[in-house]
């Protein structure tokens, strides 16, 4: 038997499987942009100026289609910010469609391109750099997103993290030890700290299935970028979401209880404060013990490198 509408009893067009209801197109669409409010809601957050970051994907075109909509409830002045990865056809088919989209909506938005803030693109610098791709494009995208925000005298950056992104960044750090990326980070709010040149963090849709945020696209006709970037194939988180299909059937609260026992066990216990420094070269923080951040020390390795300066 099909499921029905839990507010209007129609039937169903989606089924939340860890909350164990269903709505109809008009009544999911209200069920998620109240998700959104209460989770920032309840972390604490009320209001300020936001920039959503906006890749071109589902997620985040889901979030910054969402925020436009709620943002005078959230007392938030929204600002939009892409950045340009030159990674081929999928960079520009995700500018393309974030171009077409941010047009319906009354939101002032910025382009950037990561080569004229690296000195070349992120394909020439994976080439370069014996790293993951993923990891290297991560770590270029947070210190632009912060800077931008940053210099637009922005509180925060929102991101269209998920449920999946989230439970599964959790799970591989059990899997592989790596204790301290337990601790920190993915957190609903991260609240800006000025004094150390860092703009604050929104995910708002931690709570919030891939699922969900496809489905919200679909109702109101936002496109979205629905192929893979070729740089991260074959990802090992990608690899490690494959455990929940097998955790959600034997029990679809799975994902979302043991991502919140995460987040609460962390509430509970004392943590010390990672040491931050304004990196040497570009004053944004750092952990780095010799006082110079993973993109200046990135930037430095493709001066001295032999990447064709005609290209940069
Ligand atoms: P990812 O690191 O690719 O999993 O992306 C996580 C989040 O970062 C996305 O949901 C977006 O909010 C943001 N993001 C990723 N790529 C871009 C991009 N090229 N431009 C702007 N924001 C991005
Ligand atoms: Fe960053 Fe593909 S989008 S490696
Ligand atoms: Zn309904
Ligand atoms: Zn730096």
């Amino acid at each position: 038997m099909r499921k029905k509408c839990v507010v209007c009893g129609r039937e169903a067009s989606i089924v939340i499987e860890r909350a164990r209801v269903g709505f109809c197109k008009e009544h999911f669409l209200e069920y998620y942009e109240r998700m959104i409010k209460k989770t920032l809601k309840k972390s604490g957050f009320n209001g300020g100026k936001v920039m959503v970051a906006v890749s071109g994907g589902k997620d985040s075109m889901a979030l910054m289609y969402a925020l436009s909509n709620v943002k005078n409830e959230l007392n938030i002045d929204l600002m939009a910010l892409h950045i340009d990865l030159s990674i081929d056809n999928y960079s520009k088919e995700s500018r393309n469609i974030f171009e077409k989209e941010i047009k319906k909506l009354n939101i002032d938005y910025i382009i950037v391109e990561a080569r004229d803030y690296l000195g070349a693109s992120i394909p020439e610098v994976v080439k370069l750099v014996r790293k993951p791709a993923c990891s290297i494009c991560g770590l270029v995208k947070r210190w632009i997103m912060n800077k931008i925000a940053y210099d637009m005298n922005y509180d925060y950056i929102a991101t269209g993290h998920n449920l999946d992104d989230v439970s599964t960044y959790f799970l591989k750090a059990m899997f592989t030890y790596r204790d301290d990326d337990l601790l920190r980070g993915n957190e609903v709010i991260s609240p800006p700290r000025p004094e150390l040149k860092m703009v604050g963090r929104l995910r708002p849709q931690i709570f919030i299935t891939e699922k969900e945020n496809l489905f919200y696209c679909e109702v109101n006709e936002i496109s979205y970028i629905d192929f893979e970037c070729p740089l991260s194939k074959g990802a090992l988180l990608k690899k490690y979401k494959t455990i929940w299909e097998t955790a959600l059937k034997l029990n679809p609260m799975s994902q979302y209880n043991f991502t919140r026992s995460i987040l609460s066990i962390r509430e509970k216990m004392h943590r010390d404060d990672i040491k931050l420094k304004p990196c040497k070269i570009c004053g944004f923080p750092t952990t780095a013990s010799n006082e110079i951040c993973s993109f200046c020390k990135l930037k430095e390795k493709i001066k001295n490198s032999t990447i064709d300066r005609e290209d940069r």
